[in-house]
C-alpha cells in the first residue's frame, strides 16, 4: 500500500490510473479507523481496483469550541488497518496541503444543511462539502463510499454530486455497531466507562421506535416522545434533536406511511453522538 501526502502526487497517481484503466474507489475519512470505516473500505473493494482511503481531520468542518484539537489521531495504526481491509493507497495530506494561508473558496448547499446537525453545527456541512469537493478533485475517483451513520452528510454529498455534475457514483454503507448496539464512532473514544454505558440509550431509543412501528404505531410524535423519555432517564444526556423525516428530502414526517428515517444527536457528557435508523411500516 502506498502512502501519499502531496495533492499533486495523488493527482498524478489518479491521472495515471485513469489513463491505464483501473477504477478508483474512494473512502474519505478523518482517521482513527474502526470497523465502520473498514466496512466502507471493503465495500469500495467491490467497486474498484485502486482503493484510496483519505485520512484528514478537516478544520473547515469544526466550529469554534468543537473538538478539532483533541480529535483522536493514529496515522500509523490507521495505515495498517486500511491496508488489511484492502486499501491500495492512503492519502494523508497536511492541513497546509489543503488550506494554505490565502484559502478562501467554500462550497455551500442552500437547503439540506438547514436541518438536524446543520442547525447546531452551522459551519459543518460547508466544511464537509468543501473538503469532499477538494478530495474529489485530487483523488479523481469513479466511485466513492460514505456511511449511513452520517445520514445527512450522505444526502449532502449525493446532492452536491448531482448539482455540481461530478461524474462519481456515490455508494452508501450501512451502520456498523458495537456488540451492544452503540454505533461505532471515532468519538466513542472520548467516553468514560460510565458514559459508554449510558451512550447505549441512543440505540435503545431507535430500537424502541422500530419496535413500536412494527407493532402498528404511526404517529411520529409518539415515537419521538418515547425516545425522549428513554434518553432523559440519563441525567448526563443532553438531547440536541430527535427527528423523523423523509429519507430523501429530510422534510419532517407527522406519520410513518412509507420508509422514514429517525435520527438523533445527543450529548453524553461533553461528547456529541449521532445515530439513525430506517423505519418501515
Ligand atoms: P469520519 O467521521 O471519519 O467518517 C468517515 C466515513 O465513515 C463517513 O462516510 C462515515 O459516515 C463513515 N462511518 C463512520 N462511522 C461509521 C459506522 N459506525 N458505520 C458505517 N460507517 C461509518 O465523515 C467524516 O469522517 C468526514 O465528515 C468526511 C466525510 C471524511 C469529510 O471530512
Amino acid at each position: 500500500m502506498q502512502i501519499i501526502s502531496a495533492p499533486t502526487e495523488m493527482q498524478a497517481f489518479a491521472d495515471d490510473a485513469r489513463r491505464t484503466g483501473p477504477t478508483i474507489a474512494f473512502i474519505p475519512t478523518m482517521g482513527f479507523l474502526h470497523e465502520g470505516h473498514l466496512s466502507l473500505v471493503r465495500e469500495g473493494c467491490r467497486h474498484g481496483d485502486d482503493i484510496v482511503v483519505s485520512i484528514f481531520v478537516n478544520p473547515a468542518q469544526f466550529g469554534p469550541g468543537e473538538d478539532l484539537d483533541t480529535y483522536p489521531r493514529a496515522l500509523e495504526a490507521d495505515c495498517e488497518k486500511a491496508a488489511a481491509a484492502g486499501a491500495t493507497v492512503v492519502f494523508a495530506p497536511s492541513r497546509e496541503d489543503l488550506y494554505g494561508d490565502a484559502y478562501q473558496t467554500y462550497v455551500t448547499l442552500e437547503k439540506l444543511p438547514q436541518h438536524l446537525c446543520g442547525l447546531s453545527r452551522p459551519v459543518f456541512f460547508r466544511g464537509v462539502a468543501t473538503v469532499v469537493t477538494k478530495l474529489f478533485n485530487i483523488v479523481k475517483p469513479h466511485v466513492a463510499v460514505f456511511g449511513e451513520k452520517d445520514y445527512q452528510q450522505l444526502l449532502v454529498v449525493r446532492r452536491m454530486v448531482q448539482d455540481l455534475n461530478f461524474n462519481i457514483r456515490i455508494i452508501g454503507g450501512s451502520i456498523v455497531r458495537e456488540a451492544d448496539g452503540l454505533a461505532m464512532s471515532s468519538r466513542n473514544s472520548y467516553l468514560s466507562p460510565d458514559e459508554r454505558r449510558r451512550a447505549l440509550c441512543l440505540f435503545q431509543s431507535l430500537q424502541k421506535a422500530e419496535e413500536m412501528v412494527r407493532s402498528g404505531v404511526r404517529e411520529a410524535e409518539a415515537l419521538i416522545q418515547t425516545a425522549r423519555d428513554i434518553i432523559s432517564r440519563h441525567p448526563d444526556a443532553d438531547i440536541d434533536y430527535i427527528e423523523i423525516f423523509d429519507p430523501e428530502t429530510i422534510d419532517n414526517l407527522k406519520r410513518i406511511e412509507g420508509p422514514a428515517r429517525m435520527a438523533l444527536a445527543v450529548k453524553i457528557g461533553k461528547t456529541r453522538l449521532i445515530d439513525n435508523i430506517l423505519l418501515t411500516p
